[in-house]
Order: C-alpha cells, then sequence, then structure tokens
C-alpha cells in the first residue's frame, strides 16, 4: 500500500470508529457486533504500526471509547480507567504468555475471570462508606453516578471490617440480569418505545438516567473485578479479590487461579458453553497476571495493561439459503424487512427468519433472492445476516427490493429523514396498528380487559364489530354470543371485565391510549403534571418540556397524537363511556406554606425526585414554572444544578433554596 492510500484508508477507519465509539458508548444503540468493530480496529492497528508517520495521540487505538455526557458532572479518577487488549485467537493468547514469559523470570499464576459484558464503573470507599462511583468516561475523567450506584443492592454502602483500608477504589461491571431485561423489553415494547438490543445497552443506559428512582426499579446487579489502594493487603489479585468478598462485594464464582496457560485454555473452553447458563452475559475471559509485582514490571501501553488480556468468545455463525423476504408492519406502523431462510442449526436452535433490519441494511447487504448467506447470533440480538457469500450468487437471481407500499393496506410508505425504518402513515385505518392498538389497550397493566385474546380481536375486527379502541364500551352480548366463540357464560364475564375497566385510574387510561413514546411511567408522569385530560390536550411544547424526563421526541408525539382529531373524537366516546380522564382529586393540599410563590426546580435530589418536588410544591399552594424570570420567588436547587440557571438568578438576585431549606420550610426535616 502507498503512502497516501495508507493515510487515506487511516482517516478513514479513524472517523469510523470513532463514530462506532459514539453509538456504542452514547447513544448504547450498537450498529455492528463487537466482533465487526474489533476487525475495523485491528485493521487500524495493523496501518499505524507499518505506517508510524502517521500515529497521533487522538486515534482511537490510543484512547478509550467516551462515555462523557452533559447532564452529568464530571469527575477525575485518581487511578485512569483503561481498556484491556483482545484477541479471538488461541495462538495470539499462547504469545501473550511468551512475551510475559520473556520479560518475568519467575513462574507466573494467572488468574482467570469471565469478562461481564455491561458497563464499568469505579466506586471510591472513605473510612468505610461509599462516597463516589464514576463511569469510565474517557478514561481519565467520568461521569458522577453516585445517586445511581447507591440504588443498586449487591453494592454496599457502608463496610464494616477490620484492616479495611482508609480508602479505596473498587472497579467492575454494572450488569442487567436477562430476566429484568427480557421485562423491561416487554414493557417498553408495549408502550411503543424501542427495546434495548441487550442486556449491555439496557444496563448502560439504565445507569445514565436522571431519575434514580426509575434506576432503582431497573433491579442492576454488579460483580466486581479490581481493587485499588495506597494500602492493599495483600501483593496479589487473586486474594485482594477474596478479600473484597468478604467485605461485601459481588466476586464471581467462577474466578479462577491458573498455573500454566494450559490451565487457561481449559477455563476458556470450560466457560464457551457453561457461561449461557448463567443469568449474565459474557463475551470472552480476562486473564490477568496474579503478583502485583509482576504487574507493575510488565506496565502499560498507551491504554492498556500488559499483565491483562482479553479473550473474546466469537458469536457463532452459520451459512444458509435465503429464500423469501417479508415485510412486517409492527403497531407503531414500523416495517420490518424479515428474512425466511432455509433451517440451519445455530448455537443449539434452529434458526428459520432473521430480522433485516431496514432498507439500508438490505441494500449493504446486496441481497439478491437465493443468496448463500451468513446468519450471526450475538448476545441477546435477534439472529441477523451478515454477509452474503458472492461465490454461490446465481447470475440470474433478482435483488431484494424494499417494498413501496403497505402490505396489510397498500398505503405508500415514508420515511422520516434521520430515522432508518420505513413507515406506513395509515395509523387510523391499517389493520395491524388498529388490532395492536386495541391489544395494546386492553393488556393488564392498561385497562386489563380479560378474555378477549388476540385471535377473537382479529374476529372482532374482521366482522368491524371493533374499529377502534371506543368500540369496545358498545359491545353487546349477542355479539360476542353470535361469534360461535363464546358461551352465554364467558361472553358475560368479558362484559363484566370492560364494564369494571371504566375504575382503572387516569394514569393508566393515558398509558392505554397507545400514544407513541407514552410509556407507562411517563403516563404517570404526566398524569400528576396534567391532571385532566384537558389540560394535557392544550399543553404546548414548552409547557411538556418543562416536565423532568419528557424531551421534545415525547412531547411532539403527545402534540400531535391531540392534534389528531379522530384521536379526539375517540376520546369524547371513552369519556362518555365513563373511563377516567382526571385525578383532581389525587391533588390534596396539605400546606399552605408555599402559597402564592412561583419555584423554579434545578438539579438531582436526595429526598424526593423532582417530579415528586413538583407534587410537592402544588400540594403546599405553590406554582412550578420551568423558567427563571422576575416573577420566580424562589429556585429549589440540588446537586449540579444548571449553569445557565445559576447565572440569570445571580442578575435577577432570585434566591437559592438549598433541599433542606426546603424541607424544613413545609415542615418537614
Ligand atoms: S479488568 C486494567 N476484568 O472489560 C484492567 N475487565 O475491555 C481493567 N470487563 O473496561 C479491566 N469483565 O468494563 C476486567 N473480569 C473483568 C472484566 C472486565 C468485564 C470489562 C471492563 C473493562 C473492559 C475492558
Amino acid at each position: 500500500m502507498k503512502q497516501s492510500e495508507a493515510r487515506e484508508r487511516i482517516n478513514i477507519l479513524r472517523k469510523e470508529i470513532t463514530e462506532h465509539n459514539n453509538k456504542y458508548y452514547i447513544l448504547n444503540q450498537p450498529e455492528i457486533s463487537d466482533f465487526e468493530f474489533d476487525i475495523l480496529m485491528n485493521e487500524l492497528d495493523t496501518l499505524e504500526k507499518k505506517f508510524p508517520q502517521f500515529i497521533s495521540e487522538d486515534s482511537p487505538t490510543r484512547k478509550v471509547g467516551s462515555d462523557l455526557t452533559r447532564e452529568f458532572s464530571q469527575v477525575i479518577h485518581t487511578y485512569p480507567m483503561l481498556s484491556l487488549g483482545n484477541t479471538y485467537s488461541e495462538e495470539e493468547l499462547t504469545e501473550f504468555d511468551t512475551r510475559i514469559r520473556k520479560t518475568i523470570s519467575e513462574p507466573i499464576e494467572y488468574v482467570c475471570e469471565l469478562k461481564f459484558d455491561g458497563a464499568s464503573i469505579s466506586i471510591t470507599y472513605r473510612n468505610g462508606a461509599l462516597f463516589k462511583a464514576v463511569t469510565r468516561g474517557d478514561g481519565n475523567r467520568g461521569d458522577d453516578v453516585t445517586l445511581n450506584v447507591r440504588t443498586i443492592k449487591s453494592i454496599p454502602q457502608k463496610i464494616k471490617s477490620e484492616g479495611l483500608p482508609d480508602e479505596f477504589v473498587i472497579r467492575g461491571e454494572i450488569l442487567m440480569p436477562r430476566p429484568v431485561f427480557c421485562r423491561l423489553n416487554e414493557e417498553r415494547l408495549k408502550a411503543y418505545l424501542s427495546p434495548f438490543a441487550n442486556p449491555r445497552n439496557a444496563a448502560a443506559g439504565t445507569l445514565k438516567i436522571l431519575d434514580p428512582k426509575i434506576v432503582a426499579s431497573r433491579s442492576l446487579d454488579c460483580m466486581i473485578y479490581f481493587l485499588l489502594s495506597e494500602e492493599l493487603l495483600f501483593d496479589n489479585h487473586f486474594d485482594n479479590l477474596k478479600k473484597a468478598k468478604e467485605w461485601g462485594f459481588q466476586v464471581a464464582e467462577s474466578i479462577r487461579l491458573c498455573k500454566s496457560i494450559n490451565e487457561v485454555f481449559q477455563f476458556i473452553t470450560h466457560w464457551e458453553s457453561e457461561r449461557k447458563n448463567l443469568p449474565y452475559e459474557t463475551d470472552g475471559v480476562v486473564i490477568k497476571v496474579n503478583s502485583l509485582h509482576q504487574q507493575q514490571e510488565l506496565g502499560f501501553t498507551a491504554k492498556s495493561p500488559r499483565w491483562a488480556i482479553a479473550y473474546k468468545y466469537k458469536a457463532e455463525e452459520a451459512t444458509t439459503r435465503l429464500l423469501s423476504v417479508a415485510f412486517q408492519v409492527g403497531r407503531t406502523g414500523a416495517v420490518t424487512p424479515v428474512a425466511n431462510l432455509e433451517p440451519v442449526l445455530l448455537s443449539g436452535s434452529t434458526v428459520r427468519r432473521a430480522t433485516l433490519h431496514n432498507a439500508d441494511q438490505i441494500a449493504l447487504l446486496d441481497l439478491h433472492l437465493n443468496d448463500m448467506v451468513f446468519v450471526e447470533k450475538g448476545g441477546e440480538i435477534i439472529p441477523k445476516i451478515v454477509g452474503v457469500d458472492q461465490s454461490y450468487r446465481n447470475e440470474n437471481s433478482s435483488k431484494i427490493e424494499f417494498i413501496t407500499v403497505c402490505p396489510e393496506c397498500g398505503t405508500t410508505l415514508v420515511k422520516n429523514e434521520g430515522e432508518a425504518n420505513h413507515f406506513c402513515p395509515n395509523y387510523l385505518h391499517c389493520p395491524p396498528q388498529i388490532k395492536g392498538r386495541i391489544e395494546h389497550f386492553i393488556g393488564r397493566r392498561a385497562m386489563d380487559i380479560d378474555g378477549l385474546g388476540e385471535e377473537t380481536i382479529d374476529l372482532l375486527f374482521n366482522k368491524k364489530l371493533i374499529v377502534d379502541i371506543s368500540d369496545i364500551y358498545d359491545l353487546k352480548l349477542e355479539q360476542l354470543v353470535n361469534l360461535d366463540r363464546f358461551g352465554e357464560k364467558s361472553a358475560s364475564n368479558i362484559l363484566k371485565s370492560i364494564k369494571r375497566s371504566v375504575e382503572v385510574p387516569y394514569s393508566r387510561v393515558l398509558f392505554a391510549l397507545g400514544i407513541r413514546h407514552v410509556g407507562e411511567t411517563v403516563a404517570k408522569t404526566l398524569s400528576a403534571r396534567f391532571r385532566t385530560i384537558e389540560d394535557l390536550i392544550n399543553a404546548d411544547m414548552e409547557q411538556l418540556t418543562s416536565v423532568n424526563e419528557i424531551g421534545p421526541k415525547i412531547a411532539s408525539s403527545i402534540i400531535s397524537y391531540f392534534t389528531d382529531k379522530d384521536n379526539l373524537e375517540i376520546i369524547k366516546r371513552l369519556k362518555s363511556a365513563g373511563l377516567r380522564f382526571s385525578d383532581e382529586e389525587g391533588l390534596v393540599k396539605t400546606g399552605n406554606a408555599l402559597d402564592g410563590k412561583t419555584i423554579v426546580i434545578s438539579g438531582t435530589f436526595l429526598k424526593y425526585s423532582r417530579d415528586e418536588y413538583k407534587e410537592i410544591i402544588e400540594r403546599n399552594g405553590g406554582r412550578n414554572a420551568s423558567s427563571v424570570s422576575g416573577n420566580t420567588s424562589f429556585i429549589l436547587a440540588g446537586d449540579n444544578m444548571g449553569e445557565s440557571k445559576k447565572e440569570k438568578a445571580g442578575e435577577l438576585g432570585i434566591p437559592l433554596w438549598s433541599e433542606a431549606d426546603f424541607l424544613k420550610e413545609i415542615g418537614e426535616e
């Protein structure tokens, strides 16, 4: 390769890798598998070694991918947080061992640990108490997520133990157990939110939520793998971890001390299949030199220790034939292409279908009918097609084209700028969208109507007995009995259940409407802030986005829902059926300490969440405002208060009240 070509390729790779890092660490929405990412990184590394004139401190080969975000304050790591060199090959692992033996003449012990796939965390303890928890960030500085980490049960808040160092840093991986992940995704799907691709993204995303209460509800867990202190008790990693376990930290049972590289290979082979029985995702094995003074002798490269390496398991892959491509329309109208495949065995199960994501993906793969394709199953991600074996391509086979009209209702599909999916815009009349909304509406966590399964809904819909959710309340006994599916008894039970559902509280009714991006939590937040449906219908962008957790995406979805006159008609009918569309009795005044005061809340708090404070303000006669103005009586200022609000308050001379001041004022110490 010529110099100029190398420079160009290096620039392209750096740009691509930086973009993928951003998708992985900031957006928690990776687009390529770890394996594909590592291939790009490897290519860049090789080129930089061959053309050292292009080496730059800015290159992703020299920096760790950063998870820093604007919402949290940043903390400098006492000990930088490095990354690990990794490999997929046994030979390279043997080379790692050989390299170490060249530097160290004494016998070497390795500690083998599973490589947990979550988000790394660094927690500082002072005098036995949890002091600060910080994400990896860019390796030198990380985001302060202490309040969120305090909600994790397997991380002790206080430690009592003799000989505990006055200060130490403990590091580990924040994880979401698979069952919790599955439940969370089910809820997200029901709420029309896009599901997390895998438990890692869910864990990393949860760690960066601004409300610790929501974090607490997500049952995160933490596996500890590293202890750092000026006053360590042992001169080796293994004993230090055992000590950490005695202090109450969770250290994996699987950790093992190995006397030779052969034992390391045995560990790797054993866990390759066994790891699938664990409740956590793992993507490899970390091999560490046990002795701390040997570690010191080996030292570090720019971004990783020389005394440790990660051996990564490859996602399993199979080759099979593409039989056809089907296009599915989901409840939100999103169209997903799905590949029908010749059945093939892949990591223990038969794969018949694989997702093709969207039109871009089909174009990228240059997919033709009857192609031999590579299918991969990695983590929780549904099998996907990662490539085409061109050597089997039949010249006459036709190229797969994305459809232009909805396969369910014939409406021309649309694709919004910046979104990957095509959508069927026929929200009101496209059958899978209507049926999806009805199923959502009667769901257990929504209106909780028993006895109407998917098939019954199909039937009622096909017979035009239910055309939208409000028709449910007009169903008659004869209509149900005439369906031949029900006896009189079960039909009347359904009607009873429908009747009972009018008692469901306002926040659940809001959730049941199936407004895009309005899940259970958002519905609760909305119902607390806008106590009647009229208040919500009349709310504008500014009022909506001033509510914590409501961003412009959710706000514009709400506005567009209530702008549609068919939706307003449905609400009118539901209202006359007796459903609850207000929660005014929910606001009971508990005091008048804040009568006539206009208050702006800013920052994060310890005792209550921001939304709870908003409610407390109303209960005590105060009024919430979103921006600081001459009318503001005071600002309830928590940690990390926004800079612009602080400045404005200073200019206008508006007092800042601490959480404690505020609680005192309303008579709560
Ligand atoms: S040791 C200097 N041990 O993998 C040593 N890391 O690619 C630092 N990880 O950022 C890490 N399981 O988030 C270590 N048993 C384990 C691990 C582990 C998962 C993660 C960690 C780290 C990344 C490195």
